[in-house]
């Protein structure tokens, strides 16, 4: 199965117009019932998140009628990951910095058919920065293609997230881990935004990035984007992501996967 330039482009389009709407937000804060707390700890959804999601369900079902959608915000079947058509979506992913007007969040949507990923695109609208990829057919940011780096761990810039929902089970051993790989690495950083810190190393901006538990929305355009720019993304374990499931994740340029994993299981 693939997917048409001309489709590409209007999901692109319509990930676009959502973009605006999370750049041109403003005081979030101070709208009353704008923000809500979800189960674990400081995990907020804001009414952007809401809105952002409905836009993109109406649009992209308008495109794709018989597809099902697979959201943050929303009941979800794991199922519809083998139907034809599944959109993973994250209409905003780093929700706590877009409360803090930190401008480092990203739309995010993968189209999947038949449980693969056909098509993923990541869009920053503070940077206008749209990480897109289709099966086969490369890896871009806006209209240039990427690759990742062949820097080496002792170059390395390695990006790690915090699994700041689930941090009485995962935060120890993510610090543990981050001391573990800083002592090896050039440095660290944390963004706060998953879908972004996959693209950066699909670009080569940084070279790996880890985090102990990541939702099937948090990485499902970023590992097509990654993959078909020569990356390499795994468990701790070292498996394969599999569809509509959490899991623990590595990416790395590839050349630091082994290095990488055996630091991480340490
Ligand atoms: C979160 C961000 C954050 C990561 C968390 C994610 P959200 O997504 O990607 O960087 O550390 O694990 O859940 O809640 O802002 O969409
Ligand atoms: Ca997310
Ligand atoms: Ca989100």
């Amino acid at each position: 199965m693939e997917i048409t330039r001309e489709n590409q482009q209007k999901i692109i389009d319509i990930i676009r117009a959502c973009g605006d709407t999370v750049r041109t937000a403003h005081d979030v804060e101070s709208q009353d019932g704008a923000i809500t707390v979800k189960p674990g700890a400081a995990n907020f959804v804001t009414a952007f998140d809401m809105k952002v999601q409905n836009m993109l369900i109406a649009q992209l079902s308008a495109l794709y009628p018989k597809a099902s959608f697979f959201a943050e915000e929303k009941d979800n079947d794991g199922a519809c990951f083998k139907d034809a058509y599944c959109f993973v979506i994250d209409p905003i992913d780093g929700t706590t910095n877009f409360i803090h007007d930190m401008k480092c969040s990203a739309v995010s949507v993968a189209l999947y058919y038949d449980g693969k990923p056909l098509f993923g695109a990541v869009y920053d609208p503070y940077m206008d920065e749209m990480f897109h990829a289709s099966v086969g057919g490369g890896a871009f940011l806006n209209d240039r293609p990427i690759r990742v780096s062949a820097r080496l761990l002792d170059k390395a810039l390695v990006l790690f997230g915090t699994s700041p929902y689930n941090r009485d089970l995962y935060g120890r051993t993510t610090f543990d881990r981050v001391y573990n790989v800083f002592m090896k690495c050039a440095d660290v950083r944390r963004s706060g935004s998953a879908a972004l810190d996959v693209c950066y190393v699909a670009c080569g901006r940084a070279d790996a990035y880890f985090e102990d538990i990541l939702s099937p929305w948090d990485f499902a355009a970023g590992l097509l984007i990654l993959t078909e720019a020569g990356g390499k993304m795994t468990s701790y374990k070292g498996e394969l992501p599999k569809a509509g499931e959490k899991t623990s994740v590595l990416c790395s340029n590839k050349l630091l996967h082994s290095e990488m994993l055996q630091l991480l299981n340490k």
